[in-house]
């Protein structure tokens, strides 16, 4: 078997033009006057509004707003600052965008610098290459280790999966990596991950006497490492650090190995563990990925759904698995395509996908991949699960309970289903549902997209996003640290919690900074972008500001209730899961079915 990673270079050019000149730009260019530059524009309210150049219609629906200063279409979606509409209309590139407008106000764009791709440190070193210098140096270290060999051994390992999964070594010591990286002090061995920079300026390696298993990309790049202890010891696993090349939410592990695999199934396996995807492989079983000690996002399952049509997610049958379970649930609800399949597989008690496709073989495995509970299922089964379902007040909470799910699901057929299958469990009419959910009747084509319509229903976060963006000063009167506990906290958007702590952060250095331009390119923009179109139609932009920063603290008050939401649940699921309840424990349980009450503010 050949070499498995073919690594190969893409640079990509970081921004060439430093952000705080973008921002200045786009507070001193007015969009107005670039945008009638090539489309006559009419006044309205506050707005100004045209047929819209990009898409051909007869009423107008593309609308400038020059207080936000950007332009959005009701009708295509469309959307962006001067420098987008520029770019989209004029037909530029940024560079040349950029230019244009910094010219028509009179300002000097800085000079452009060389490229720095992607990866590269600023003493030009490539965080890639290190890291795969390293990788060779851990495989080259476990051709001598009969110990660590031992213990691949005893885990059922062959030697060509070990190759296939590029597996390695790392020694005992300190500063092994300085055989094969003489500048220890080289800023990039940090910057990679494999080398910990401790206090009083100390170096030292990151992975010592480890099994290392290489994380790569979707392009077949070493991007970290994940490593094991060969017996006990804590931690048993021990990650690379997120780095610039490494972002944990986004990378699966196994995916590129397994690419092929997958498409030939059609299907792949969501696990838990390094071990899982690696014996599964070894059992024949080549289409598992796993994520990396932490849930699955959206991102994840929107990553495996454009490569599979169904996704299996299997995890341990103790409450640890039950609850990665869910969690792996509420984050795919918005991912959901009618078409495509997600499905949960609970192993007994005890056995782990590693330890049990040992015991079942490949085929038997497989039979129960096929049984695997839909997705629906799972979401209604826990649902009920939570209610008493043989009075009127259990089902009515069933209906209220299941609301923050359901209106997430953008499938149509799938998510219709599921309101018909509890409208009936409940006793009501479907129609009578729908409109309880503000889930549309759907519209003709052509009208504004999806998204735009699911967000009738919006969370604590978003709303607090939202007053955020009208009144960015309002940035002061709360704290970011407040929502460190969201963090894997159960029915939190988490992709909100982000953009939300990101925009604090922003509007903290400088509350006129333009966000359409300053998330571009990133994992928020789409977000951002839906939510600056949505803020177009709010009646709170008119609002005062003392209003609005009442709304504010109200919705962030809100917000944190449902943080702190998160132990609550937890609590109330371990009550609810154990037998024989004690009368204190009783009492707790009923009191963590009521609405949560707070003492904070107000
Ligand atoms: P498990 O504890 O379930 O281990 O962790 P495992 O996969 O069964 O590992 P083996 O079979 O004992 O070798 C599952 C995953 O959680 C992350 C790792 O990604 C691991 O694969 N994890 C676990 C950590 O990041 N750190 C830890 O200390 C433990
Ligand atoms: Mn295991």
């Amino acid at each position: 078997m050949g070499l498995p990673f073919p690594i190969l270079h893409f640079p990509f050019p970081d921004p060439l033009i430093p952000q705080s000149f973008i921002q200045d730009l786009l507070n001193r260019v007015d969009i107005v006057g670039v945008v009638e530059r090539y489309v006559p524009l009419k006044r309205a309210g506050a707005n100004y509004v045209a047929c819209c150049p990009f898409h051909g219609e007869k009423t107008p629906s593309f609308t400038v707003s020059p207080t936000k200063q950007f332009y959005h279409c009701f009708g295509c979606g469309a959307h962006g600052t001067a420098i987008g509409f520029m770019i989209e209309y004029a037909g530029v590139g940024f560079i040349d965008a950029v230019k244009d407008l910094a010219q028509s106000v009179g300002m000097q764009v800085p000079e452009v610098k060389s490229e720095r791709p992607r990866g590269k440190t600023e003493e030009g070193d490539d965080l890639y290459a290190v890291l795969l210098k390293a990788a060779q140096y851990y495989r080259q270290q476990l051709k001598n280790a009969s110990r660590a060999i031992e213990y691949l051994k005893k885990r059922g390992l062959s030697g060509d999966i070990a190759k296939q999964f590029g597996i390695g070594y790392a020694l005992d010591g300190w500063q092994n990596l300085q055989a094969v990286f003489p500048d220890y002090n080289a800023k990039a061995l940090v910057a990679a991950g494999l080398v910990i920079q401790g206090d009083e300026g100390k170096r030292y390696d990151r992975f010592r006497d480890r099994i290392m298993f290489p994380i790569v990309d979707q392009r077949g790049h070493i991007i970290g490492f994940g490593g094991r202890v060969l017996d006990q010891g804590e931690p048993k696993y021990l990650n690379s650090p997120e780095t610039a090349l490494f972002e944990k939410g986004r990378e699966l592990y196994g995916l590129y190995q397994g690419r092929r695999a997958i498409r030939d199934a059609g299907r792949v396996i969501v696990v838990e563990g390094y071990m899982d995807v690696v014996a599964l492989a070894q059992s024949g079983i080549g289409y598992a990925v796993a994520t990396l000690g932490t849930a699955t996002t959206p991102t994840h399952v929107q990553k495996l759904l454009h490569q599979a049509e169904e996704i299996v997610f299997c995890f341990d049958g103790d409450n640890a698995g039950r609850r990665a379970a869910w969690r792996a649930l509420e984050n795919s609800l918005e991912q959901l395509v009618d078409g495509k399949q997600l499905s949960f597989l609970f192993l007994p008690q005890g056995e782990d996908p590693d330890t049990y496709v040992r015991k079942l073989g490949k085929d038997e495995f497989e039979k129960l991949l096929g049984g695997a509970k839909p997705l629906s299922q799972f979401l209604l089964d826990e649902l009920k699960s939570r209610v008493d379902l043989d009075t009127h007040e259990g089902r009515a909470r069933l209906l209220q309970e299941a609301r923050p799910f359901v209106v997430q699901i953008r499938a149509k057929f799938l998510g219709k289903m599921i309101r018909q299958n509890l409208a009936q469990i409940a006793g009501i009419s479907t129609q009578d549902l729908d409109r309880e959910y503000g889930v549309q009747k759907s519209k003709p084509a052509n009208s504004a997209p999806p998204r735009l319509a699911s967000a009738a229903v919006r969370t604590p976060a978003r709303k607090v996003i939202e007053l955020l963006m009208l009144r960015p000063n309002l940035c002061s009167l709360v704290d970011r640290k407040d929502l460190v506990a969201a963090r894997g906290a159960p029915k939190i958007k988490q992709e909100e919690i982000a953009l939300l702590d990101a925009l604090l952060e922003v509007f903290n250095e400088s509350a006129t900074t333009k966000i359409g331009e300053y998330f571009r390119g990133g994992n928020l923009e789409n977000l951002v972008r839906e939510i600056e179109a949505t803020l177009l139609g709010r009646p709170e932009a008119s609002f005062q500001d003392d209003e609005i920063k009442e709304q504010f603290l109200h919705e962030w008050d809100n917000l944190i209730v449902a943080i702190n939401e998160g132990p609550r649940e937890l609590r109330r699921k371990i009550l609810q899961e154990k037998q024989n309840l004690s009368p204190e424990e009783q009492s707790e349980y009923r009191a963590l079915l009521q609405p949560q009450r707070t003492g904070i503010a107000k």
